[in-house]
């Protein structure tokens, strides 16, 4: 009797601990309602392109404005290993006070697409009455040429949003969101610890195609250019050697 007692009262403190627990974690996803959407686009054309993001927060909702009023906006951008950020063109935009975007890792602007690998750029920039524009300068790698040409596809995934606000008030977020630590604005100095968000993505995935050379182009210019050089040597033989006969006659 007492057994049965006690294994009823242990389900009842483990059914209680668990709505206990349960409840916690929906308040704590209750209490930071974000709601951000974000908008990214690539713009212009060619090899050399733009990648623009339009970030707002919610702003029908006066409640929650204090959560990003003053905080910074930091967002992570994987590239794939055909498209690269040029670290020198980022820091002139950086001195000039133009945009806040660094790489994470160095940067080879010189290899083909074949040769790189994906690599990750972080665009900061402070939220201003609920929402930011923010933009990263992007170049095509070359592909090493295939036989029939064609054109190499580079899929831009949507990026990681973090926040880094001046206090602790992110911490009531829950620990579900995940923390990171980068440069605040691309100075190796000042460090940000920073929340991840998250939000809804309005755009699809960016695709970029990129043409790729043509070895079959390549051969054709390559015989070309071979023939040029055998007729044209040929015909240089052939003036000299009848300069020379005409020199020995001279002399003769
Ligand atoms: C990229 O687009 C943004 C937003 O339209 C603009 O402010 C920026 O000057 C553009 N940058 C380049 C390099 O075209
Ligand atoms: C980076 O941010 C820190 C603090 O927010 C500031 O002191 C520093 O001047 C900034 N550096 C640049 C290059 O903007």
């Amino acid at each position: 009797m007492i057994g049965t007692y006690a294994y009823c009262l242990k389900k009842l403190v483990l059914i209680f601990g668990l709505i206990f627990i349960s409840s916690i974690s929906v308040l704590a996803t209750n209490v930071c309602n974000f709601n951000v959407r974000i908008k990214q686009t690539l713009i212009n054309e060619g090899f050399h392109r733009n990648i623009t993001y339009g970030i707002i927060f919610n702003t029908k909702n006066d409640d929650e404005r204090w959560l990003y009023a003053d905080c910074v906006v930091g967002l992570e951008q994987v590239l794939p290993s055909g498209v690269f950020t040029n670290p020198d063109e980022l820091s002139d935009l950086r001195r000039s006070k133009k945009l806040n975007a660094f790489p994470k890792n160095r940067v080879n602007v010189e290899l083909p697409a074949e040769q790189s690998s994906p690599n990750r750029v972080y665009i900061t920039g402070k939220v201003l009455d609920g929402k930011i524009n923010l933009w990263l300068p992007v170049h095509a790698r070359y592909h090493q040429a295939v036989s029939g040409g064609g054109t190499a596809r580079n899929e831009i995934e949507a990026p990681t949003l973090f926040l880094h606000c001046p206090d602790e008030r992110l911490e009531v977020c829950g620990a579900k969101n995940a923390q990171a630590v980068f440069s605040c604005n691309g100075s190796s100095k000042e460090k940000c610890k920073w929340k991840e968000i998250p939000y809804t993505m309005m755009t699809e995935t960016l695709i970029w195609d990129v043409p790729v050379g043509n070895t079959d182009h390549y051969y054709l210019v390559a015989t070309g250019t071979a023939t040029v050089i055998v007729v044209g040597s040929l015909y240089l033989l052939k003036a000299i050697h009848e300069y020379q006969v005409s020199h020995r006659k001279k002399k003769l």
